[in-house]
């Protein structure tokens, strides 16, 4: 809690929910849920997104729940030049609602799919808020944790390295680091995939790298990238490279 905090005011709290299966939600998020007014999602439709789905289980009816519909949903090809200012609009705007729910005392939860501090929307939030109200993040197991044990592959042992690598890099970025890596997660797929699938075959590693969609939740799939037609590819999906088979 940074100093100056008052009270009165509701608490927040940044919940990491997990990968998306409800069981994989921790019991410190869902307590904390249990203690909140006001449940905010961030969502690309009112209808809500993965996060809130993972939460449902969870929610009464006492919870009230706040959509926070991002302006844009250009995903992970977005052009930065109009889409910054646009979400940084989005997170001014929402943090102040938020805050205006928090100074009636009421106690928020910005629930977020995964780990919040992962590529999480929450810590745009967090970064408006945490000077001025007490706060508790939860993390959450992250797609970069489900995905590889629902492919069934280690992804670590030993002295092993793991990159964590954006789809969002350009080709040549993307096959440097893939040259150097151990194993390595890829996220952000999507409109990307194409480009992925060049900078593994430049790195010679397409056929130890793995598409593993919606990890945990009811429409899970895995294939070999290889099997993968790009017209096929989800937003909620990453690549698994994982270890060489530990002995
Ligand atoms: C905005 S980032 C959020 C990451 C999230 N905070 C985490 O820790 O997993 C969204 C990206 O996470 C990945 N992702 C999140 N949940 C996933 C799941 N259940 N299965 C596969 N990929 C997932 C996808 O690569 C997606 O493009």
């Amino acid at each position: 809690m940074s100093e100056g905090v008052n009270n009165s005011k509701g608490k927040l709290f940044g919940l990491g929910v997990g990968p998306g299966d409800p069981e994989l939600v921790t019991m410190k998020a869902v307590k904390l849920l249990a203690q909140s007014d006001v449940v905010a999602f961030p969502s690309a439709k009112a209808s809500g997104g993965n996060a809130r789905k993972t939460v449902e289980p969870y929610l009464t009816e006492n919870h009230e729940l706040l959509p926070l519909i991002y302006p844009v949903t250009a995903g992970p090809v977005a052009d930065t030049s109009s889409y910054l200012p646009l979400m940084n609009k989005f997170y001014d705007e929402t943090a102040e609602e938020i805050a205006r729910i928090l100074d009636k005392g009421k106690n928020v939860s910005i629930i977020c799919a995964g780990d919040p501090f992962v590529f999480g929307s929450y810590m745009y939030w967090h970064a408006r808020l945490s000077d001025r109200y007490d706060i508790t993040v939860v993390p959450g197991i992250s797609s970069i944790l489900a995905a590889p044990v629902q492919l069934g592959m280690p992804l670590c042992h030993r002295e092993d390295t793991v990159s964590i690598l954006p789809a969002t890099l350009s080709e040549d970025e993307l096959v440097e680091r893939l040259n150097q890596c151990g194993s390595a997660v890829i996220m952000k797929l999507g409109r990307t995939f194409p480009k992925v699938v060049r900078a593994l075959e430049k790195a010679n590693i397409i056929d130890n790298a793995y598409y593993v969609e919606r990890a945990t939740m009811e429409k899970e799939r895995i294939f070999p990238v290889k099997d993968v037609h790009p017209n096929d590819v989800a937003y909620f999906s990453v690549i698994v490279i994982p270890c060489e088979k530990p002995v």
